[in-house]
């Protein structure tokens, strides 16, 4: 399992993603898994924003029986600023609409995805799930509240 995202990485790094951090990267990036979803499992419709709200808000039952999902500290709105569900700490907006330093850097994406999909799902994303993750996000453009 490793191995396969290092070598994820590696492909997903040669995608030359632009120094200023906009939208753009965050649409190469859905577009980039999607690919790698489609050569997994040919059948993949494409990117899904229905199926990455789904899994943005599936509660799932941790190993200390609480349950959690990513919008457990991501909110239920990701146009939203965060609140880490742990130490309280606020977590700038996930949404790359609002955001535009999300999904701009290939390394940190992939790493907090593995780690925060561990957290969770307990290993780490598909590329499909993380497709459609990013779909989703890029729906959602209106905070709920002012910040
Ligand atoms: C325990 C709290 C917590 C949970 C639950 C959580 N996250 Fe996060 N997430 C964070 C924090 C903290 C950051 C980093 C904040 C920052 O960079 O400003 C972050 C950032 C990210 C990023 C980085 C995006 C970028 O380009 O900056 C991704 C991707 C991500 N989370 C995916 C997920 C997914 C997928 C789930 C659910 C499976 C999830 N997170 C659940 C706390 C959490």
């Amino acid at each position: 399992m490793k191995k396969l995202n290092f070598a994820l990485l590696a492909l997903l790094s040669l995608t030359a993603l632009s120094a200023s951090a906009d939208v753009a990267n965050a649409v190469k990036l859905e577009k980039k898994y999607a690919t790698f979803a489609k050569n997994a499992n040919p059948e993949y419709a494409g990117p899904s924003a229905v199926d990455g709200k789904f899994f943005f808000n599936r509660k799932i039952k941790l190993a200390n029986g609480k349950e959690a999902a990513c919008a457990s500290c991501h909110t239920a709105n990701p146009a939203d600023q965060g609140k880490h569900m742990v130490t309280g700490k606020p977590i700038k907006p996930l949404s790359p609409m609002v955001n535009h330093k999300r999904f701009s850097d290939v390394e940190k994406v992939e790493e907090q995805f593995t780690e925060h999909c561990n957290d969770i799902i307990g290993s780490d994303c598909t590329a499909a799930e993380k497709a459609n993750y990013i779909a989703y996000l890029l729906t959602e453009k209106t905070p709920s509240t002012k910040q």
